[in-house]
């Protein structure tokens, strides 16, 4: 169908599902196990409902904002998602150009089908681009990693620590993997098992002994701000802020590693309440959260709670498998366009109005 024909996210899904092969719609759609935590993503936004204020003169409507201190146009950022050559020939570059067109940030993943200096390259001048890292068991090659990607302007490390083994994602164990398109043996010197669907192919590189003890030495190798994501309790998230990071994604890596793990937005509330009782908010510690986001009411009902932004993931994967770099600019607007509306309907013209007030979480431990 004609891309002015997607109206909301959940259409690109099924344009892509159409559109992708069945090993790619099968690593990008499925989750773990039994795919609870997957669909708990969604449920959980739906146990939470506004209590919008009146009269507020709603007519111009603002909701530009910062992450780690740059700009983005709208608290929502695009996160990392591997194998992006399995949707469409360019891969994350189709990101990379939505991002430049929209304002909005991009995660570069480690295993991105491009390379990373290819995905760089791709960006515009001043334009942000973060990282995600996956930790080799070979300190040497992530020291490595870490440092280039500061050479070339990388402005956060987002190290991944939901994932010290791959998650059971049988939709995607069923497949043979290709490896058309991922660059581990490449970056991460290690060779790929292609029995049992992409997933288990490309993450044998990856530490499972990282530990708490490690972050001094991501401190001592980097100056770029290192935040956690897959922090899913309150007692982490302190920890980190103690450990002196910049900042914590509440996720469960969108229902893709431990099934039953919580949602990111009900992590949320725990999390804010330690950190504000032990006021460690102060140094600018920011909060994130993703999984599950496909309006921008959700959006909001993350800002009330307090989280700073929201990472989205398979909403801009489907939409580039369906319409190229397009597809994603497309899709961001459309979230931009919901953002205007909604604010307007919950009587917040700018973010700082979205406050914990406005939402009614009273259901939102109730599953
Ligand atoms: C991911 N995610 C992910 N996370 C990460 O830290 N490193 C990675 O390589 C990947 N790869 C990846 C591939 C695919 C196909 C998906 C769907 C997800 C997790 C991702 O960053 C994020 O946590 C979730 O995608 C958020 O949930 P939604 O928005 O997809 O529901």
């Amino acid at each position: 169908p004609p891309i002015d024909e997607c109206l909301s996210l959940y259409d690109f899904e099924a344009v892509a599902k159409s559109v992708l092969p069945t090993g790619a719609w099968a690593y990008y759609s499925s989750g773990a196990d039994d795919e609870i935590t997957m669909r708990e993503n969604r449920n959980a936004y739906q146990r939470i409902w506004f209590r919008p204020r009146i009269l507020r003169d709603v007519t111009t409507i603002d909701f530009s904002s910062t992450i780690l201190g740059h700009k983005t146009t709208i608290p929502i950022y695009i996160t990392a998602t591997a194998l992006g050559k399995l949707g469409h020939p360019e891969g994350e570059k189709n990101l990379t150009w939505a991002g430049a067109e929209q304002g909005v940030i991009q995660m570069i993943p480690t295993l991105a089908s491009c390379s990373f200096d290819e995905i760089v390259d791709a960006a515009k001048p001043g334009q942000v681009q973060f990282m995600q890292l996956y930790v080799n068991k070979d300190r040497e090659i992530t020291r490595k990693i870490v440092q280039h990607a500061e050479k070339r302007g990388i402005k956060g490390l987002f190290i991944t620590v939901d994932a010290p083994q791959l998650g059971r994602r049988e939709k995607d164990m069923r497949q043979k993997f290709a490896d058309e398109g991922s660059n581990v043996q490449r970056t991460q010197g290690e060779s790929v098992d292609k029995t049992q669907g992409a997933a288990r192919a490309i993450s044998s590189f990856i530490d499972p002994g990282l530990s708490w003890k490690d972050i001094p030495w991501f401190k001592s190798i980097t100056k770029m701000p290192i935040i956690l994501k897959g922090v899913q309790c309150a007692e982490d998230a302190v920890l980190a802020a103690e450990a002196g990071l910049a900042g914590v994604v509440l996720s469960n890596h969108g229902g893709r590693q431990l099934d039953f793990a919580r949602s990111g937005i009900e992590i949320l509330e725990e999390v804010m309440r330690e950190l504000r009782k032990r006021d460690l908010l102060k140094n600018g510690f920011e909060v994130y959260i993703d999984g599950g986001v496909r309006r921008a009411g959700d959006v909001l009902k993350a800002i009330a709670m307090g989280a700073t932004a929201v990472g989205i993931g398979r909403p801009f994967l489907y939409a580039y498998s369906a319409y190229g770099s397009e597809g994603v600019s497309r899709a961001i607007q459309i979230l931009k366009d919901e953002m205007e509306m909604n604010m307007r309907l919950i009587g917040a013209p700018t973010l700082a109005d979205v406050t914990p007030d406005m939402i009614d979480t009273a259901g939102l431990n109730q599953r």
